[in-house]
């Protein structure tokens, strides 16, 4: 039987990987191809359906991302998004312009619950706009299925010919019945099945990296954050010793996690793949000896990494690919779409390694975004400690304590941040909070334990929720898990007298503590 596919035409839009998120959200498989894609090539594929995304042309102005009639005339339904509708109604006759209003954020949009594109949406609903241009003349044989106080043609349907256009963005969380809309048109309007799983893209994956690679080694620089090790276990599904996975343990990790990243990914592990640990912590500590600029720390520690991940790749010697553990977030924050397609650099790395020999790049979780990269780990067998890690800073604990870092004060914050983190689960907390963890300030001061004066550091903890890690609020903590973790901090952690809450928000502190 012919794999249920819904093909999505890239014409350069800004949510082109949520069109295809929300897809597979409707358990549908979806692949996306440039609008540049030859039709005979989409037609081979046999599609379901296919979705036309938004973009940033003018369908009448002379350059523009176009596509050809004949893609209407497959019998094979298709649903314009935004640019992708206007292209639709260009077209097919209608008549596309320079929109009177400027249509942009959260409108009321008015629906025809009749068309099938609207089953169970409310009549009256919130969409998501952005365009400059309208469809002020429907194509021939169209209806025109949703309006809005400035837009005639909120929505068209050609139901004969199966042909959809919404002049909104569906995929964008702000159309609240948006999800709704996708379904119906994928499940109800081409029919698909739903029977499409994370598994089956973790067997598609195996299978394209196989295909990809063939017989040739791959490298990759495992942290032991989620996305590295995702990429880690499905190129090891796929290709077993073929791959090399370089974990550089630089004492700047949180307590045991070395350890934890070797009994996944090292020999005894559940992996078929040549695990390479470098212990330099010594090297580390030698290096950023009387450092106390955070700048400089950071710097320190991006070029020390390369130094040790060069040091082992020549002795690897050539490989054929050097695999990343990019997922779509980042190629978003780098400003790349897909139309635009570069490779992105790790920040963690700071640009791409040219001191390793290799012939390609390649990233297998590069469309999926962060919950999607954990369910595809879940999958792989990875440990749900590892797979539901919190955000963790490549230059770990260098960024969490202020001043100096020695590796007296790494195990005063490693010890201090177990407690903590311990607690916090302890508590039931660990899934609501967005970020926390326990940071050394510099400060030491005079306190009294037992009958003895002491003079120790103090530990902060931090706590922050954050959406898009841009801005940030405090995360209220219950007072007596604080005074718990407090006590414990003070009563096992050598070297600490007292314990604070940073209260600050981001703006104007940051989320890390450096
Ligand atoms: P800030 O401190 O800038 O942090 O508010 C925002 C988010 O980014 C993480 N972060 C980093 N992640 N390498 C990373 O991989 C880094 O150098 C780095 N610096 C900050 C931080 O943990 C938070 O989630």
């Amino acid at each position: 039987m012919d794999k249920e596919l819904v093909v999505v035409i890239d014409f350069g839009g800004q949510y082109n990987q949520l069109v295809a998120r929300r897809v597979r959200e409707c358990n549908v498989y979806c692949e996306i191809y440039s609008y540049k894609t030859d039709l005979a090539k989409i037609k081979e594929m046999n599609p379901r359906g296919i979705i036309l995304t938004g973009g940033p042309s003018s369908c009448y102005e002379e350059g523009a991302a176009l596509c050809s009639k004949e893609l209407f005339e497959l019998g094979i339904p298709v649903l314009g998004l935004c640019y992708g509708a206007q292209l639709m109604m260009h077209v097919l006759g209608g008549r596309v312009e320079k929109a009177p209003v400027r249509e942009y954020g959260k409108t009321e949009v008015h629906v025809d619950t009749n068309s099938a594109l609207f089953t169970d949406v409310t009549p009256d609903t919130v969409c998501w706009m952005s365009h400059f241009d309208y469809i002020s003349a429907l194509a021939p044989g169209f209806k025109m299925v949703a309006s809005t106080a400035d837009c005639p043609v909120a929505a068209a349907e050609c139901v004969e010919r199966k042909l959809y256009a919404i002049q909104f963005h569906p995929e964008v969380l702000h159309t609240v019945d948006g999800s709704k809309m996708l379904y119906n048109f994928v499940r109800n309007i081409c029919g698909c099945s739903g029977d499409w799983r994370m598994d089956s893209f973790v067997e598609e994956s195996i299978k394209a990296i196989r295909e990809k690679v063939g017989g040739g080694k791959v490298l990759l620089a495992l942290s032991g954050g989620v996305d590295s090790s995702v990429a880690a276990g499905l190129l090891s599904r796929a290709i077993g010793k073929q791959l090399t996975c370089v974990f550089v343990d630089h004492g700047l990790l949180r307590k045991n996690e070395g350890d934890e990243v070797e009994a996944v990914f090292g020999s005894g592990g559940q992996f078929d793949l040549n695990f390479v640990r470098v212990n330099a912590q010594e090297r580390y500590y030698g290096r950023l000896a009387g450092v106390t600029e955070p700048e400089s720390k950071r710097k320190i520690i991006g070029e020390e990494f390369i130094r040790v991940f060069e040091e082992e790749a020549k002795k690897i010697g050539a490989v054929d690919f050097l695999a990343q553990g990019t997922i779509y977030p980042d190629v978003v924050e780098s400003g790349l779409g897909g139309e635009s397609a570069v490779i992105k650099s790790h920040h963690n790395v700071g640009g791409l390694p040219d001191y390793v020999d290799f012939r390609e790049i390649i990233e297998p979780l590069r469309n999926l975004f962060k919950d999607e990269v954990r369910k595809a780990g879940l999958e792989l067998g990875i440990p749900e400690k590892l797979v539901f890690r919190q955000p963790f800073p490549g230059p770990g604990l260098g960024i969490r304590i202020i001043g100096e870092i020695t590796a007296e004060k790494v195990r005063i914050v490693q010890d201090a941040d177990a407690i903590y983190r311990e607690e916090i689960a302890k508590a039931g907390l660990d899934k609501t909070i967005g970020q926390y963890f326990a940071a050394l300030t510099n400060m030491r001061s005079v306190g009294v334990m037992g009958d003895e004066r002491t003079y120790d550091y103090a530990v902060a903890l931090r706590a922050v929720n954050t959406v898009d890690f841009m801005t940030a609020e405090i995360a209220e903590i219950p007072y007596e898990v604080l005074q718990k973790v407090m006590s414990r901090i003070i009563n096992e952690v050598r070297g600490v007298n007292r314990v604070f809450y940073d209260l600050t928000s981001k703006p104007p502190g940051t989320i890390e503590f450096e």
